[in-house]
């Protein structure tokens, strides 16, 4: 293998990716060719030593404090038996992203419950296995929390969901800091400190371990944070004061944006975030954050296969169904040729999936050489978060494999679906 060239360097590839002399990709030390022959297109590569490098990036960027990864962006029982092994906690938002951080090993003490409308099942099972934390979201949750512990006999920690009033810049359907949210209690109504008095007068039941703010994702500007962070600290300052309690714990959450493209600016980085925070935080505010995309976003590779060429449309063997990002958010990735070199001149095209539908657009404008053709092979780079997480099986389409790739060696840790696993769905 050739040593990599700037283009599989840059902050959008894993970071164990490199090209050959004959222009293949490789991904740590493995020939996409060689990938793809054993398990197939589409599918996702997962640089386990770029993922578990970017946990460890965060924990050394917040010594003393919690990182909880966003089971959202992309949770399997390996990754959460990752995260456990390297000291980090999970932020899961179901019923279902518990089983799966439970199957994978992750202690329960160290996972925190999220979601805005969890169900008495989902609380009872949470509180049951003895989950480390649980953000209230409403003064209904609150009340069904209560009740449930003291069915149990518990006293179970838990966090509040306020919402500081920040408009992150980022896309609208992932900010969730400023006031016209579902997400949290407002500091500015008077909710958040409502439901701090409730969480107060409930100790047989509750006991407040911190305040947790989450003001969206992909957000790439730290003043953003740094506004959040010193209105919950002013907050947490109020309500020390007000009810004669400490309050140690601030989880400011996730949303650390990365850049997509090579020609997008290099993002803050963990430490930069870090030292901003640690510039509002006073000493003895233990901090946590929830990253997910800035972990399992870069570490991940999509592979297709070109099945057509026509005009400007590249058609591969996936879609919308593997990446809904580009239809959803207008998202924007970069494909490149990963199979073979080529010296023919590039130009735009359209990568397109296999759908039923002219929305179904990968990548927009790839420069690709002009000799692209079928049976070759093209890398999106960054399709580890948000991707199979929100993955559909739209047209019966069978989900992708997502295969976990370290020093020569790869492993399946999601499993290819197949039509048989759709059609069990049939009585
Ligand atoms: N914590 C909470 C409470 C969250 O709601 C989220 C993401 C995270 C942490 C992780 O945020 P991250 O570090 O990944 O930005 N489907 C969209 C993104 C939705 C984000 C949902 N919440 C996408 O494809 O971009």
């Amino acid at each position: 293998m050739d040593t990599a060239t700037d283009t599989v360097t840059g902050h959008v590839w894993p970071r164990t990716a490199a090209w050959s002399a004959d222009g293949e990709l490789h991904l740590a030390g493995i020939g996409v060719r060689e990938l793809v022959a054993e398990y197939g297109t589409p599918a996702y590569f997962l640089d386990e030593e770029d993922f578990r490098s970017r946990c460890a990036d965060w924990r050394a960027a917040l010594p003393g404090g919690d990182v909880h990864y966003g089971g959202k962006a992309f949770l399997c029982p390996a990754v959460a038996g990752w995260l456990a092994e390297d000291g980090l906690s999970l932020d899961v938002c179901t019923g279902g992203e518990l089983a799966v951080a439970r199957a994978g090993g992750m202690p329960p003490e160290r996972i925190v419950f999220h979601g805005n409308n969890k169900s008495a099942a989902e609380i009872r099972r949470a509180i049951e296995s003895g989950v480390g934390c649980i953000v209230l979201d409403s003064f209904q949750e609150l009340r069904r929390v209560v009740e449930i512990a003291t069915a149990f006999g518990r006293v179970q920690p838990v966090m509040i969901r306020v919402t500081p009033g920040v408009d992150a810049d980022t896309h609208a359907a992932w900010a969730t800091g400023g006031e016209d949210t579902k997400f949290g209690l407002s500091i500015a109504t008077g909710d958040a400190a409502e439901a701090v008095r409730r969480v107060v007068a409930e100790p047989a039941a509750l006991s407040l371990v911190g305040l947790h703010s989450h003001i969206g994702s992909q957000i790439l500007d730290l003043g953003s944070f740094e506004t959040a962070a010193k209105r919950m600290v002013a907050f947490r300052d109020d309500m020390e004061l007000r009810h004669g309690i400490r309050i140690t714990g601030l989880d400011l959450g996730g949303g650390l944006g990365i850049a997509y493209r090579p020609d997008d600016p290099a993002p803050p980085t963990p430490a930069d975030l870090a030292a901003t925070l640690r510039s509002v935080l006073p000493d003895g505010l233990k901090p946590a954050v929830e990253p997910g995309r800035s972990i399992a976003a870069p570490s991940t590779v999509a592979l297709y296969q070109v099945g057509t060429v026509k005009g400007r449309f590249v058609s591969v063997d996936g879609g919308m169904s593997d990446n809904p990002r580009p239809a959803m958010y207008g998202a924007s990735y970069t494909a490149v040729l990963a199979s073979r070199a080529s010296l023919a001149p590039l130009r735009a095209f359209t990568v397109v999936g296999k759908h039923c539908e002219t929305g179904d657009v990968l990548v927009r404008d790839p420069e690709l050489p002009e000799d692209i053709r079928p049976g070759d092979l093209l890398a999106v780079p960054c399709s580890g978060a948000y991707q199979r997480s929100l993955a559909s099986t739209y047209n019966h389409v069978p989900r992708p494999p997502v295969v976990a790739v370290r020093a020569g060696q790869a492993r399946v840790i999601v499993r290819r679906e197949t039509e048989e696993d759709l059609l069990r769905l049939y009585p």
